[in-house]
């Protein structure tokens, strides 16, 4: 297989790395280069100047001035996500083709056509997802949740003892991929090298191309053991599911489980972190305010989800949005982020940004919408990693609290992905649980 490095989801590594340093919102009524650190700094006040100046449907620029519309209207971005026959996630309509060299810092990101529920459209892709939600929806919660417990366990006696920790490295990235690697199938042996292979995914860099190959040597050798030995996993139910799949559809599509559910919850896990350390609205939670963990996780997906820009989908023939006229093949770039900050629904948004009072409010768009968006049981996997991962956490260390100055958080410098890079904490030494598992 010969897949761009993330391209096996279409979710964007933490590179490429946007950072012309020029304001979009000071590009005139042109293109807007979607790009500055205004987008991992300050993105409300980015789409803000970009919704009074160009409107719900933004006409943007992508590296090497590649034309695509950024939709950041809720009502927009909602008829879009709803209708999959104009607007499918079928990368092959694109009709920049011609013009997409084959180093193209955002073809990862932006993947090709592939049989895998990823990067198929229409019948073809609603037969993966009705294998692939099957094999999600079947699996037990109340074990995963255990699972969890263990697995954050683990990860807190790795550095309990140190009064002091990176709980992006430490924890909230590691969480979601041992999780996902045991929820797959892999025996628990092999958890730390799909971490290290799925971290070298991420960071995009020289170690990516390695890391895709390795990664799906992976899933064909676990495809064959749990073919050799059925198990209790994801992977055994695939093969069990009345359809006909080839093996690269199988492993492409173990691979597209993985790849879009681990740097996503890792997201979730640390910006809620973020959030409870440096929000009196929502420190309750780190002195046993219980109900406040799920209110800054929700918080969360309003104001700082994970996936803050998505690529895409492709207009199927001429049509108008939010007053532009779109071209049959145009790209449409989902603003998740944007939409769920749009005033038409949020009036109590602050001006800062702020906390938004979207307390048990879950119409956030932040696992997208429509027939391509986020399966409902992969949204409920991502719910129980996240808020058990930091249960487990906040029980342990009770007095965690951050060891740097608020302004010297530094956020991922992405425009695609909000995430922290490192979330440095520190607390009173306790002892490992010393669980042998
Ligand atoms: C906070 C965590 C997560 C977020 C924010 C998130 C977000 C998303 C988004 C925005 C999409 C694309 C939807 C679209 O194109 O409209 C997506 C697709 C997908 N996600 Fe998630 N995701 C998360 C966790 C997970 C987890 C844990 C899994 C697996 C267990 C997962 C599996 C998938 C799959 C398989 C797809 C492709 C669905 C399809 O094409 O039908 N995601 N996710």
């Amino acid at each position: 297989m010969t897949t761009p490095a993330s391209a096996v989801s279409g979710h964007p590594t933490a590179s490429p790395q946007p950072g012309t340093g020029r304001c979009p919102a000071g590009a005139g009524r042109s293109a807007v280069p979607l790009s500055g650190p205004g987008f991992h700094t300050e993105p409300h006040v980015v789409y803000r100047a970009m919704r009074s100046e160009h409107g719900p449907v933004v006409p943007v620029e992508l590296p090497g001035e590649v034309p695509a519309w950024l939709v950041i209207g809720y009502r927009e971005l909602h008829q879009v996500t709803s209708d999959g026959e104009l607007f499918p996630r079928d990368v092959g309509l694109w009709n920049q083709w011609g013009n997409i060299p084959e180093d193209w810092p955002l073809l990862p990101m932006v993947g090709r056509p592939m049989p895998s529920i990823y990067f198929t459209a229409g019948a073809e892709h609603r037969r993966h997802a009705a294998m692939v939600g099957q094999a999600l929806e079947e699996v037990e919660h109340f074990e995963l949740r255990r699972d969890c417990e263990e697995l954050a366990d683990r990860l807190v006696d790795g550095f309990c003892e140190r009064g002091a920790a990176d709980l992006i490295a430490d924890f909230a990235v590691p969480l979601p991929v041992l999780v996902l690697a045991r929820l797959v199938g892999f025996p628990d042996a092999d958890g730390p090298r799909i971490a290290e292979v799925l971290g070298h995914l991420a960071d995009g860099g020289p170690g990516a191309q390695e890391a895709h190959l390795r990664f799906g040597e992976s899933m064909r050798r676990l495809l064959a053991a749990r073919r050799a030995s059925p198990g209790n996993d994801v992977t055994s139910r695939m093969l069990a599911y009345a359809g006909e799949f080839t093996d690269e559809e199988y492993v492409l599509d173990l691979m597209a489980i993985t790849a879009a559910g681990h740097l996503t919850t890792a997201d979730w896990i640390g910006n809620s972190l973020r959030l409870m350390l440096t929000d009196d609205q929502f420190a309750v939670a780190l002195t046993g305010g219980r109900h406040s963990v799920a209110e800054a996780m929700n918080e969360v997906l309003w104001e700082e989800g994970p996936t803050q820009i998505l690529a895409g989908r492709w207009a199927a023939r001429d049509t108008r949005l939010g007053g532009r006229g779109i071209r049959a093949g145009d790209m449409l770039l989902l603003g998740l982020g944007a939409a769920n900050a749009d005033p038409h629904i949020r009036q109590h948004l602050s001006a800062s940004g702020g906390p938004s009072g979207q307390r048990g409010n879950s119409a956030h768009l932040a696992f997208s919408h429509g027939e391509y968006r986020c399966p409902f049981p992969a949204q409920e996997i991502a719910e129980i990693i996240a808020r058990t991962g930091i249960e487990v956490l906040l029980d342990r260390l009770p007095d965690l609290e951050l060891a740097v100055p608020v302004p010297e958080l530094v956020r991922r410098q992405s425009a695609f992905l909000r995430g922290m890079t490192a979330l440095p904490v520190r607390f009173a030494p306790v002892r490992p649980t010393g669980d042998p598992s």
